[in-house]
């Protein structure tokens, strides 16, 4: 659906990665795809001293490394770049924001685009405050000739009180209605998905609670290392990079009660209530319900892997964690009593992310030791990357003598689907922000309410020295104790592949 009210999406740091790599990439996609308003203009905002012409020129080289469209109609990228435009401004300055101004109503008077204008925030967190209070200090929050929203990238916050203290921040300029917080991983197809799998088969939702669900596992895991940010990991670790936004958010979708409707507001006080209801993890408790690793040094498939404490802007003795899991409970009527179990980690052996559900077991093994249904739970897979699709495993009998149980699949795969375009998610996300549709954008008091729920495990390990921090080799699924965490007979981690449907079998990683 295109976005009907011509604006200006003016992003701060556009000299930076994520503008380069992502964001004006995948407006071009929506450009390609005609959801662009009919009036519409990019003004690039940063420190670097940029002409309008260079940060084209910068901006075509993403395009055609990063774009999902085709980049090879020159005439299209020429129009298309002929839309952006760049203010050199140093974001500290509240002076430098009258800059700001004149070329924002420059552009509107030229490109008509209605003093309407998305601020994205892709800069360091340092200034999520700043340049906020920058905005305001020249009016520019100011939604009286056209509408005013502000984007923020994550971190969002540091710990539960810099997060409440961003949000008191940014509520002091602007109000809930107009902020907008990324997370990536909503703007995802497939983490979409799981709403309209759970909501839309009347076969699933019957067993989707305590009666039926035996645990749920959450997965994000990565073969790459920090690379290139190290600097940044130090002060982060998994804990705030994966697992207190992104994977909350999947634990919010799987987990959440059916909304009045398709709308942000009932989505969100879903996801709201499913936080509020997580069950606290006490300081004390920490090393039952938490695992933290970081990877070691390794030979993957021929290739010498650093230890992450050998990685640049790392500390040589660094007990930043690059692996963590969680066992969590939702003490609510639906899940009383069921664990969640959520973990991800860099230098895993490969990059995927799944929910896997766990179905109780039958009441009696009628099929004797031998079937492989006498120790498998049906498991039910929503793949979310790579490979995306939908995996259900189930019992059959073995052809032949007697009633011996084997596992078999029964798997969707998207890219079966013969016009199966994934937007990227910043399309998607930027799209919505276009529309003024805040439903794949994280609200301030669920942001909250999943940073107090992972705060006192971020203390504990920062400050509690008895709780261990374990080395994994690289290329390996982290800490063995990590294995041992999930409680049933004969279970643990699924093995993910590659490839959704390969999986109990030998597979390349
Ligand atoms: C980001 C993290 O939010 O998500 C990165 O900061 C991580 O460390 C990335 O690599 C993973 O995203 P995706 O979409 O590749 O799963």
């Amino acid at each position: 659906m295109k976005a009907n009210d011509n604006l200006t999406l003016t992003i701060f740091g556009a000299s930076g990665d994520l503008a380069y790599r992502k964001l004006v990439p995948s407006v071009y996609d929506l450009y390609m795809q005609s959801l662009l308003p009919d009036c519409f203009a990019i003004l690039g905002v940063g420190r670097t001293v940029y002409s309008d012409q260079d940060f084209r020129d910068k901006m075509i080289k993403g395009i055609k490394e990063f774009s999902l469209q085709p980049t090879d109609d020159e005439e299209k990228i020429n129009s298309f770049i002929n839309l952006l435009y760049y203010v050199p401004v140093d974001s500290k300055k509240t002076e430098d924001f009258a800059k700001l101004k004149d070329r924002l109503q420059e552009i509107s008077d030229k490109c008509h685009t209605e003093g309407n204008v998305i601020f994205y925030l892709s800069t360091p967190p340092s200034l999520y405050e700043i340049i906020p209070a920058n905005l305001s200090a020249h009016g520019l929050n100011k939604e009286d000739q056209g509408w005013r929203r502000l984007i923020v990238e994550k971190p969002f916050g540091y710990d539960y009180e810099t997060a409440q203290a961003l949000n008191s921040g940014l509520l002091k300029y602007f109000e809930e209605k107009q902020i907008y917080r990324i997370d990536h991983y909503l703007g995802k197809e497939t983490v979409q998905n799981m709403l309209v799998f759970r909501f839309s088969n009347g076969i699933f939702e019957p067993l989707w609670n305590r009666n039926y669900i035996h645990h749920i596992e959450i997965t994000a895991s990565e073969s790459i290392g920090v690379g290139e940010r190290g600097g940044y990991y130090e002060g982060s670790g998994a804990l705030r990079d994966m697992l207190q936004n992104h994977l909350m958010q999947l634990v919010g979708l799987a987990a959440m009660e059916p909304p009045t409707k398709i709308e942000a507001d009932s989505i969100r006080n879903e996801t709201l209530k499913v936080f509020e209801a997580l069950r606290p993890i006490g300081r004390d408790d920490v090393s039952k319900y938490a695992i933290r690793g970081q990877y070691g040094a390794a030979t993957v498939k021929g290739e010498s892997m650093k230890a992450y404490r050998e990685e640049t802007g790392v500390d040589p003795d660094s007990r930043t964690e690059t692996f963590a899991a969680i066992k969590l409970f939702i003490d609510n009527w639906r899940w009383s009593g069921v664990p969640f179990y959520i973990r991800s980690g860099k230098r895993l052996p490969t990059r995927v992310a799944e929910v896997v559900v766990y179905f109780k077991k039958t009441p009696l093994s009628l099929f004797g030791d031998e079937s492989e249904m006498t120790h498998e739970y049906n498991q039910l897979v929503l793949r979310i990357q790579p490979d995306e699709g939908v995996l259900l495993k189930f019992g059959l009998k073995v052809p032949g003598a007697g009633f011996k149980a084997e596992t078999v699949n029964m798997d969707f795969h998207y890219s079966g689907l013969s016009d199966a375009y994934l937007p990227s998610a910043y399309e998607r996300l930027l799209l919505d922000s276009m529309r003024g549709d805040a439903t794949l954008f994280t609200r301030g008091d669920a942001v909250l309410a999943a940073w107090k729920f992972v705060d006192p495990i971020l203390k504990a390990w920062k400050k509690d020295p008895n709780v261990p921090l374990y080395q994994y080799p690289s290329g390996t699924w982290g800490p063995e104790v990590a294995d041992k965490m999930i409680d049933g007979e004969d279970v643990t981690w699924r093995y993910p592949c590659r490839n959704l449907a390969d999986d109990g079998i030998f597979c390349e990683l």
